[in-house]
């Protein structure tokens, strides 16, 4: 058996030179995290058979490594394909209990019914571990649905609905435990808006948690960037900003009330 704690970054600084493409990750969807975040968090703050519950999860990276570490899965997104993707790499899985739901999980009726059915069929009562990697607001757009996040440009209206969202998953976290929120500053009209202070300082202010962890991730191997980092280099010049390299992950640990 594998020592679950092995190579846990305890750092604040993670510089990470390759994304994991082993097993079923296969960077097929533009915005998608590197598997190394989930496995990471998920080893370091739940133990076999725990929950974890990931509230855009995309194309699955968080499913793939619960199923690698034996950790049961409820996931939600609102974007119907990549479900259709997600559902069609999981037609083998048998280690491990999980729900994959399509819906707009900052809806307090739709994601309420959905979460505690899908708790209900896993025979869980909470999560141990939630995640969160949200639209860096309308950078990437995701889907044309009007309650896409990824359809939002104005940052209070963002960074109120992100919250709302948390709203309506944290009663389903179980106390003490954790929630890891991965999320970026965006460039707009010409200025860098720190998205990530704002998200942080909403759920801070929202919620009864402590933080344990502003860490920094790199984002050097991004494919795009890369390959046009000439480009990105001279544009950077010509004018005064500075090329995003990095990314967060903040940490929160729920406390009781
Ligand atoms: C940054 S991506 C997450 C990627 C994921 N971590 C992965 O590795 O593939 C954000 C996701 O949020 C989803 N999303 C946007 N607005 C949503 C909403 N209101 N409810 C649920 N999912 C939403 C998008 O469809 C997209 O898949």
């Amino acid at each position: 058996m594998t020592n679950e704690r092995e190579n846990i970054n305890v750092d604040s600084l993670w510089l990470i030179d390759e994304r994991d493409k082993s097993g079923k990750h296969a960077n097929v969807y533009h915005g998608n995290f590197i598997p190394q975040i989930p496995n990471q968090l998920i080893r370091r703050y739940t133990k076999e058979n725990d929950t974890i519950l990931d509230l855009f999860m995309g194309s699955g990276t968080t499913l793939y490594e619960c199923e690698n570490l034996n950790r049961n899965f409820i996931g939600f997104d609102i974007n119907t394909e990549i479900i259709d993707y997600v559902k069609s790499k999981m037609t083998d899985t048998q280690n491990i209990k999980f729900k994959i739901n399509e819906c707009d999980v900052a809806n307090e009726t739709l994601f309420k019914e959905k979460i505690e059915n899908s708790l209900s069929e896993l025979d869980v009562e909470k999560a141990q571990l939630i995640l969160a990697h949200p639209p860096y607001m309308d950078i990437v757009k995701f889907t044309e649905k009007a309650e896409d996040l990824s359809q939002i440009a104005d940052l209070t209206t963002f960074v109120k609905q992100f919250a709302q969202v948390v709203k309506n998953a944290f009663p389903y976290l179980e106390n003490k435990k954790y929630l890891g929120v991965v999320i970026a500053d965006v460039y707009k009209k010409s200025e860098v808006v720190p998205l990530a202070f704002y998200v942080l300082d909403a759920v801070k202010r929202n919620f009864n948690v402590k933080l344990k962890g502003i860490i920094i991730k790199n984002i050097e191997g991004n494919r795009g960037k890369l390959r046009q980092k000439n480009i990105w280099q001279y544009r950077a010049l010509k004018s005064d900003y500075f090329i995003f390299k990095h990314e967060y992950i903040l940490v929160f640990k729920k406390e009781e009330r």
